[in-house]
């Protein structure tokens, strides 16, 4: 298929402003930059960008952004038949969707969850060496004394070895409870919770509101949306796909 076609169906440019971008040297195929106009390319296999942004243009690869409730399991199936991720994307799997799950949230944690088809981002995305940033919203029990972010991001020595945060916030402080965001680009089990319990501050409610470029915006629980081309394009960046 012709470069300017695939483009313009992964939705990057109409195929006129496509030409526009491949003759001002702004699209790269398999690592090259193209300036000539009409190179076939074959989409289930071209790695293409735009600015040096991957633009997905295989078909059948899905991205997609599920608020998980509180409550829910993780998991694409739950032997124990508790409400999991499987029955929200029930439909997809049934249609020959192979989803998997980017990491996972605790039953009790609410938020933001990745699920894609595409398992060499889902593999990279998990990987701490590549450090993408998760934030959290973390209600705890108690009013924060002052130094407890500098403790945090200074690194705590949990069971399994030592933790820190990349940043943190203290948002409000209400009835004896604290509203904190933290950022960590680490997914150890807990790995939250055992943090602020570690600091004498138990969560009381947690929710993952973004990964990297994604955010959970005000989407609501339970519900899945498909991410847009820039976060999509942010997430390879992200994972130096
Ligand atoms: N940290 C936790 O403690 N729980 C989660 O679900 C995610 C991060």
């Amino acid at each position: 298929m012709r470069l300017q076609k695939v483009l313009a169906q992964a939705g990057v440019a109409s195929r006129r402003a496509a030409e526009d971008l491949i003759a001002a040297g702004r699209v790269e195929v398999d690592g090259s930059i193209v300036v000539e106009q009409g190179l076939r390319v074959d989409p289930e296999n071209a790695v293409i960008r735009v600015d040096g942004i991957r633009v997905v243009v295989k078909k059948d690869l899905v991205h997609l952004v599920l608020n998980k409730p509180r409550g829910w399991q993780s998991t694409m199936s739950d032997d124990l038949g508790r409400p999991c991720v499987g029955d929200i994307v029930s439909e997809r799997v049934a249609a020959g969707q192979r989803l998997f799950h980017v990491g996972r949230l605790d039953a009790d944690t609410e938020g933001l969850l990745l699920l894609t088809n595409d398992g060499e981002l889902a593999h990279r995305l998990m990987h701490p060496s590549f450090e993408v940033p998760k934030t959290y919203l973390a209600t705890v029990k108690g009013v924060l004394a002052r130094g407890v972010g500098k403790q945090l991001k200074a690194g705590i020595e949990l069971e399994d070895g030592p933790a820190s945060v990349d940043e943190f916030a203290l948002l409000e402080v209400h009835e004896g409870q604290s509203l904190v965001r933290l950022v960590l680009h680490e997914g150890r089990k807990h790995i939250v919770r055992r943090l602020l319990d570690a600091v004498g501050h138990p969560v009381i409610r947690l929710v993952r509101t973004n990964i990297g470029p994604v955010a959970l915006g005000d989407q609501r629980p339970g519900t899945l949306r498909v991410l847009g081309r820039n976060e999509v394009g942010g997430l390879y960046q992200a994972v130096k796909l």
